[in-house]
């Protein structure tokens, strides 16, 4: 397989990261999820007391404390310094404050800058909201993930459930709605299709489907 960039946006919990580690894995590729870095972000702004509306601060925990992907047996781990956040990351409390630090264009700067460089070699697959508009414009394959917000939010319920993270099936639904829109709301980078990715809707269909789907539109261009 060539060394193409495949992008992968979309809005939460539409199983762009699923897909694309199994893609990735598949190809022999490099898998980047932007969505961690983000969350990242949110983590240390908690954990270092900085305001989520302090734009100047957050962008320096960007430069501080850079981010580190591990592979391991149980799949990827998220590393700063040397702290394993994979978990505490998806904790519901950072989860609903990532829209409004993500929001902040000097923050979407640093982060824009450090995923660029993990793509420079090429063979990779980039999950997030902004990698066909904004990361890797040049990307040989895009695709816009969407599902409904029902199966998305069943989706989510389940997730957490097999992860030991109690949280109610309306509450849930309620703040993928709610992340959604602040993130195609937002001014810099919103969540938009690529005038040229191919929408792919996952609502019905399986993992192996999707993933089914993918490799044939990436066959298409190659
Ligand atoms: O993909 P995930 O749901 O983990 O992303 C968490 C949040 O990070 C999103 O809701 C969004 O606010 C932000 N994000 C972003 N741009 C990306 C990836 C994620 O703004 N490329």
């Amino acid at each position: 397989m060539e060394k193409i960039s495949i992008a992968i946006d979309g809005p939460a919990s539409s199983g762009k990261s699923t897909v694309a580690k199994i893609l990735a894995s598949d190809y022999g590729f490099i898998y980047v999820d932007t969505g961690a870095m983000y969350r990242t972000i949110t983590y240390l702004a908690i954990k270092h007391q900085v305001a989520f509306s302090n734009e100047e601060k957050l962008a320096e925990l960007a430069i501080d404390y850079p981010i580190t992907f591990k592979q391991s047996a149980h799949g990827q781990l998220v590393f700063v310094d040397d702290e394993d956040i994979t978990m505490a990351i998806r904790q519901p409390d950072v989860t609903a404050a990532v829209s409004e630090v993500s929001a902040h264009g000097k923050v979407r700067e640093k982060l824009v800058e450090a995923q660029r460089k993990l793509a420079t070699a090429g063979g990779i697959v980039m999950d997030g909201r902004d990698i066909g508009t904004t990361v890797l414009p040049q990307a040989e394959v895009k695709i816009f993930l969407i599902a409904s917000v029902e199966e998305r939010a069943q989706r989510r319920y389940k997730e957490n459930q097999a992860k030991g993270i109690e949280m109610d099936f309306e509450m849930i639904k309620e703040a993928i709605a709610k992340r959604d829109y602040l993130d195609s709301h937002r001014e810099v980078s919103p969540l938009i299709q690529a005038e040229d990715a191919l929408l792919v809707d996952t609502t019905g269909m399986s993992i192996v489907q999707v993933v089914g789907k993918i490799k044939a539109i990436v066959t298409s261009k190659g």
